[in-house]
Order: structure tokens, then C-alpha cells, then sequence
């Protein structure tokens, strides 16, 4: 039986996307009857929200669609490549700040945008920072985290959870 595989989802402030991007994916491998083989948490390039709850507006989107959100705020370390195998960043920024604390070229290869695992993404693969925008943003939010992590799920599943 192969590892587990484990997943930390990154943005700014871990208190939007990454935590709506570890609680779709959760729901969705809760589905796939994949939860003892899949760990996930989430965390930001920032230190800003370390301990808080998520927004409140991405927790009333979630709920909308029946999902929960329960990660505190934490920030990505080094160290944390340790324990992780994939690392999804929201946006281009994220993936260079996490690049630049890679502590070699193992770890920088862990590092992906979340949406590369969408099939039908393509062009500008950032999901938009909406913390300063309007509730559109947290729908937006979660409809491309969502193809995202269905994406993710197929490819864990064709590759690292079927070898
Ligand atoms: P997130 O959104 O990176 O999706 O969690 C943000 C949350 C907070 C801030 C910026 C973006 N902020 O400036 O505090």
C-alpha cells in the first residue's frame, strides 16, 4: 500500500482560499471513501491571521453549499515541506514565496498552482484574492476550487493512490 498522501493548500492569509480549498477537498475525498488516505490542512505565506477562524464570508459560502470550514490561521514554514507531499498555492505570488523557502529542488517540486489540476483551466490560473472584494468573489472562489479539487482527486487517484 502506498503512503498517504498529504496536502497543505496555500494563500496570503489562510483565512480564504486555502481554508475554502481544504474544506471542498475534504468534502470531495470524504466522497471518494478516501479519507484515511488523504490528510489536509491549509496555511498562508503570511503570518497575519495565525489562530483565527476563517472570513465569515467564505464560511457563509461554504455553508451555502452545505460545507463546513473549521482550519485556524497558520503560516506556511519551511519545515512544513517535511511533512507535506503537494503544496497548492492559490496564486503566482504564493508559489514564489513558497519556491523561495524550498530548501532544495525536492521540495520546490512539492509546489503547484492549485488550478494546474483543473483540465479545463487555462490562461491565468490565479484564484483571485477576494478579501477585499464583494460576496461574488467567495462564489468565484469556491466554483474554481472546486474543478480544482475534483482535478487534484483524479490525479491522486490515477497516480500516487493507485501505485
Ligand atoms: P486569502 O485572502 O489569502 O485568500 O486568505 C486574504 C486574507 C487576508 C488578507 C489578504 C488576503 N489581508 O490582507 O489581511
Amino acid at each position: 500500500m502506498p503512503d498517504n498522501v498529504r496536502l497543505c493548500f496555500v494563500c496570503l492569509g489562510n483565512i480564504c482560499r486555502s481554508p475554502t480549498a481544504a474544506a471542498v477537498m475534504r468534502h470531495r475525498v470524504a466522497e471518494a471513501e478516501l479519507t484515511d488516505r488523504i490528510e489536509i490542512e491549509s496555511a498562508g505565506t503570511s503570518g497575519w491571521h495565525i489562530g483565527e477562524p476563517p472570513d465569515e464570508r467564505s464560511v457563509q459560502e461554504a455553508r451555502r453549499r452545505g460545507i463546513a470550514m473549521h482550519d485556524r490561521g497558520q503560516r506556511f514554514d519551511a519545515s512544513d515541506f517535511d511533512r507535506f507531499s503537494l503544496v497548492l498555492a492559490a496564486d503566482y505570488d504564493n508559489v514564489s514565496v513558497l519556491r523561495s523557502l524550498a530548501r532544495g529542488p525536492e521540495e520546490e517540486l512539492k509546489v503547484h498552482l492549485l488550478r494546474s489540476f483543473d483540465p479545463e483551466a487555462d490562461g491565468d490560473l490565479a484564484v483571485p484574492d477576494p478579501y477585499y472584494g464583494g460576496t461574488d468573489g467567495f462564489a468565484n472562489v469556491f466554483d474554481l476550487v472546486d474543478a480544482a479539487c475534483l482535478g487534484l482527486l483524479e490525479h491522486l487517484t490515477a497516480g500516487p493512490l493507485a501505485e
